[in-house]
């Protein structure tokens, strides 16, 4: 399946002179939601996995459909202040300011293999936060799955140590 005959791309998006990746498009399209969950089942078998971590809110999806097909435990990476027991939290990047992603500590145990779930790598600051509590509490980063990557934003500098798939890079306009 072509992924990029199905991502909508929206010029000027969020502002002027950005071209913005739309995963709504894809979530909309049974058979390429159905692809996408068949890539990411035959990249991460579940028994090489203890716990899917999903990334709010777009990664919520596929960690979702993820862990129902798989019987996968399903994780929550949130935003600062949404969950509602004892939490880790890491601060990360944005492009101006910064944002807080956080995990019910009890989620992550020391030893197990989590893989973390998310619609897109920009910058990778987003998925380097959430691995940092994944290793801080002990756990291990079995891998990372995201739908888009864009590897001219350099997410490698972030993420690289990790085993990351992506469907469907862009390299830039
Ligand atoms: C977007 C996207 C990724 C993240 C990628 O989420 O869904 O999670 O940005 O950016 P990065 O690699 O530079 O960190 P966003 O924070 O816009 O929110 P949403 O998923 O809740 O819509
Ligand atoms: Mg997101």
């Amino acid at each position: 399946m072509n992924l990029d005959t199905v991502i909508a791309k929206i010029p000027d998006f969020p502002k002027p002179g950005i071209l913005f990746y739309d995963i709504t498009t894809v979530f909309k399209t049974p058979a390429a939601l159905r692809f996408c969950l068949e890539q990411i089942c035959s990249h991460f078998p579940a028994e090489e996995i203890d716990g899917v971590v999903g990334v709010e809110s777009r990664g919520f999806i596929m960690s979702s459909l993820y862990a129902h097909e798989t019987q996968t435990p399903l994780l929550l990476a949130r935003k600062a202040g949404k969950l509602p027991g004892k939490t880790v939290s890491k601060k990360y990047a944005l492009e101006y300011g910064t944002a807080t992603m956080e995990m019910h500590v009890e989620d992550i145990v020391a030893g197990k293999r989590y893989l973390i779930v998310d619609d897109l790598i920009a910058t990778g600051g987003t998925l380097a936060a959430v691995a940092h509590m994944i290793e801080q509490q002990g756990g291990e980063v079995a891998g990372i799955f995201s739908i888009i990557g864009l590897p001219f934003l350099q997410y490698e500098e972030k993420i690289g140590q990790y085993r990351i798939i992506t469907l469907q890079d862009y390299h830039g306009e």
